[in-house]
């Protein structure tokens, strides 16, 4: 459920028509609905209200600061990979007691500013890195709390580049291996473990991946607790797919079908369970809109309706061949011509494409496009390819809107660059 609706043929955020958004702010920019935001937030933290939970968003999903600090609000905490997003999320105030950091490739310094903002735990990847935390937390006399992430070896039957629980996968310690790294994370003097952690995958539209996952999961915390050490956290990580189809059946189980599925196994575990939902609450809370600049033909049936907006500024349909619904701002008049299109930017790649063989009513230069469901992965895989300043960013709230990430301009495309002869 979103709040993006049309009213009398115009699209709407909230309580504002987009092209008077898109008049102020010009094009191409993300737009987000509060309301979505919090409503998809308090329906995953409710859908595990009956355990000790944490609900902590995957700030790599959507990281503006503003978006961070209103689901800090409602309660969330972070899911964090690198000491960037650690920064994000402390600027946003989401608490350290309720931000966890996973990530194969942390650096000594990473893991140390963790350390001193008081993270709850590191989600830790090999033997290596329990080493590393280990000497700098000892650098500092502290004790790092960490939760090792298990490979449970799941096929989440998603993309394979975003299915990351399967044995070839360079995510988490194998089963086998997991009993003896927990032993040897409790030998070791600056470490304290205090969980377990697994993910297996974004984008999964299936319930029986998650459910054999933490099965999985349970399975080991109670060899693990036999085995003489301490769980008191189970992170079960995120990954609940949305829908990308408006005008389909598409309708993947959502997070109270996949919460209630999982939950008679962990009731019994006696954990505080972490989730670390990303698209699922950012996804479909946000739009990229981009306007027509002109159309061409090819040489054969197609229509490329050229936009504004590019792969530099919404990655995921040249990256993945992701779908994203796009419909027109303004609904065109009955009478307007279809055509097979492909919606294509400015930049000089043919993989340069928002959406691909399209039957769309004919847009014309200057009329608005709407990219649905770019709320995840969205602004944050952006670049500044071919030199394009990055996009704005806008956050409608009731009937007001703000723009919490200003356009960049040119001078910020060269800041940190210098001449060396000049
Ligand atoms: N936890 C961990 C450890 C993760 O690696 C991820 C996502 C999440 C949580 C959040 O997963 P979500 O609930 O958002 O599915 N750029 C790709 C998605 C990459 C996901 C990476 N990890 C895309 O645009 O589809």
């Amino acid at each position: 459920m979103h709040h993006f609706e049309t009213i009398d043929g115009v699209l709407h955020c909230e309580g504002i028509s987009v092209p008077d958004i898109a008049r102020e702010v010009g094009t191409p920019f993300y737009l987000y609905s509060a309301a979505t935001l919090r409503h998809h937030f308090q329906v995953f933290d409710q859908a595990f209200s009956d355990l000790p939970h944490i609900t902590a968003f995957a700030v790599k999903a959507c990281s503006n600061l503003a978006v961070l600090s209103l689901l800090g609000r409602e309660g969330a905490g972070a899911d964090i990979v690198s000491g960037g997003e650690l920064f994000r999320a402390l600027k946003a105030g989401i608490p350290a007691g309720r931000i966890v950091f996973a990530g194969v490739g942390k650096t000594g310094h990473e893991i140390g500013e963790a350390l001193d903002a008081g993270i709850l735990l590191f989600s830790v990847e090999s033997e290596a890195e329990l080493e590393l935390i280990n000497q700098v937390a000892g650098e500092r006399g502290a004790v790092a709390p960490v939760a090792l992430r298990v490979n449970p070896d799941v096929d989440p039957k998603t993309h394979p580049y975003i299915a990351t629980g399967l044995s070839e996968s360079k995510f988490g310690i194998p089963t086998r291996k997991a009993v003896e790294a927990f032993k040897q994370a409790n030998a070791l003097p600056h470490i304290r473990v205090v969980g377990m952690h697994q993910h297996i995958g974004s984008q999964i539209t299936e319930v029986a991946p998650f459910v054999e996952a933490v099965q999985h999961a349970a399975d080991m915390v109670n060899t693990l607790r036999a085995a003489g050490l301490t769980i008191d956290y189970l992170d079960i990580g995120g990954g609940v797919g949305i829908p990308y189809h408006a005008d389909t059946a598409e309708k993947p189980p959502g997070p109270g079908v996949m919460a209630e599925a999982v939950k008679p196994l962990l009731k019994a575990l006696n954990v505080t369970v972490i989730t670390e939902p990303g698209r699922g609450i950012a996804g479909n809370a946000g739009i990229f809109v981009t306007e027509v600049l002109r159309l061409k033909q090819s040489g054969g049936e197609k229509t490329f309706v050229i936009v504004d907006g590019a792969m530099n500024d919404l990655l995921r349909p040249s990256l993945y061949n992701a779908h994203h619904d796009v419909q027109p701002v303004v609904k065109p008049a009955a009478s307007t011509r279809k055509v097979l299109a492909d919606v294509v930017g400015p930049i000089c790649e043919s993989g340069d494409f928002l959406a691909k063989n399209r039957t769309l009513e004919c847009p014309a230069p200057g009329d608005l496009l709407a990219v649905m469901s770019a709320g995840a992965y969205g602004f944050t895989m952006a670049s500044n390819y071919n030199s394009r300043p990055r996009v704005a960013e806008v956050l409608v709230d009731g009937d007001r809107f703000h723009v919490v990430r200003q356009r960049e301009n040119y001078d910020d495309l060269i800041r940190r660059e210098e001449i060396p002869w000049a």
